[in-house]
């Protein structure tokens, strides 16, 4: 048979080969070009699977970088300076969301009684403490989550699982005061700004979203943008380095503050995004790269 065979199979499969092909050539003649939307090339196909293996991974199998139980204290040192202080401002009847919780530890401590991890900061102020929901893609809730749940009920604390935040409608989860995210969605999203979008669409207006992703080109850094490794990188749609921090500062209603580390191993981007008002709107980005890990090495182009 030849490369085209008669069937529709045949033909689908040459297509694809050829889609294939013009992209890795445009791509090689640095013309920038994103796979086109409906098309996910094979490759990454591969890749998702891999990463899906790494979200249903227990106990022996869980690779070791993949770590799901970080306490508040890690919460504390990895998120932007104010995150503290915004959640103990308030009260019994805000909410505040984790996405991608892990074993929800988190939010466990936030609860625990105060003689139980009495040396952390728990950042509850006067007001009571806030509800909190766990979002997880992987179910990964301990003994210890379902007691405390168990004792406190469902409209304290509360654990999503078995979608991305994308797949949630607003219905389903409400609206947050705080959101957080500690090497959850936002640095292993395959997609970006509807993640963004998603996230601001759950924030009520002066609520805000606080997190942190690794190996990215920094606001502060003095880099060339196309030097040195980029777990997550972002390129224009001439294929230029694009910072993930100006990047943010593109969406409307947003207010957006970075904290640059450059001395962490590795360094990280804190990132602190106030909602101002209602009209979001996001820049779009289009997923080039994916490679599977914890977290994931991912490249986007930006859609003009
Ligand atoms: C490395 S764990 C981090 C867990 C926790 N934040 C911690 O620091 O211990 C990654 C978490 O992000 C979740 N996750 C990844 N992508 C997500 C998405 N798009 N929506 C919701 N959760 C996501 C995973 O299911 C997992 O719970």
């Amino acid at each position: 048979m030849g490369l085209v065979g008669s069937s529709g199979k045949g033909w689908k499969t040459a297509a694809t080969g050829l889609a294939v092909l013009i992209v890795i050539v445009l791509q090689v003649l640095g013309l920038g070009v994103g796979w086109p939307q409906e098309f996910t090339p094979p490759q990454i196909d591969e890749e998702f699977a891999k990463q899906e293996k790494i979200y249903r991974s227990q106990d022996a199998d869980v690779p070791s970088g993949y770590v799901t139980n970080r306490g508040l204290s890690d919460y504390l040192d990895l998120l932007p300076s104010g995150f503290c202080d915004a959640l103990g401002s308030l009260g019994s009847s805000d909410r505040w969301l984790d996405i991608g919780a892990g074993s929800g530890q988190a939010i466990l401590d936030y609860y625990a009684p105060e003689d139980v991890a009495a040396p952390d900061k728990k950042c509850a102020g006067a007001g009571g403490k806030v509800r909190a929901v766990a979002m997880s893609i992987e179910d990964r809730r301990t003994d210890k989550w379902q007691q405390h749940a168990a004792r406190l009920g469902d409209d304290r604390i509360r654990y999503l699982t078995g979608k991305r935040l994308r797949h949630y409608s607003p219905e389903e989860v409400g609206k947050f005061q705080i959101i957080t995210d500690v090497y959850g969605g936002f640095s292993y999203t395959e997609d970006l700004s509807v993640f963004l979008e998603t996230v601001l669409r759950l924030l009520d207006i002066n609520g805000a979203f606080y997190t942190i992703v690794q190996n990215v080109h920094l606001e502060g850094g003095k880099d060339d943008p196309s030097n040195g490794y980029q777990q997550t990188e972002l390129v224009d749609a001439g294929g230029h380095g694009v910072k993930v921090c100006s990047w943010l500062k593109k969406t409307t209603c947003a207010k957006v503050v970075c904290e640059s580390k450059s001395d962490w191993d590795p360094p990280s981007e804190l990132i602190n995004i106030r909602k101002v008002c209602s009209d979001v709107s996001v820049t779009r980005t289009k997923l080039l790269h994916y490679h599977a890990g914890n977290p994931p090495g991912r490249r986007f182009q930006l859609e003009p």
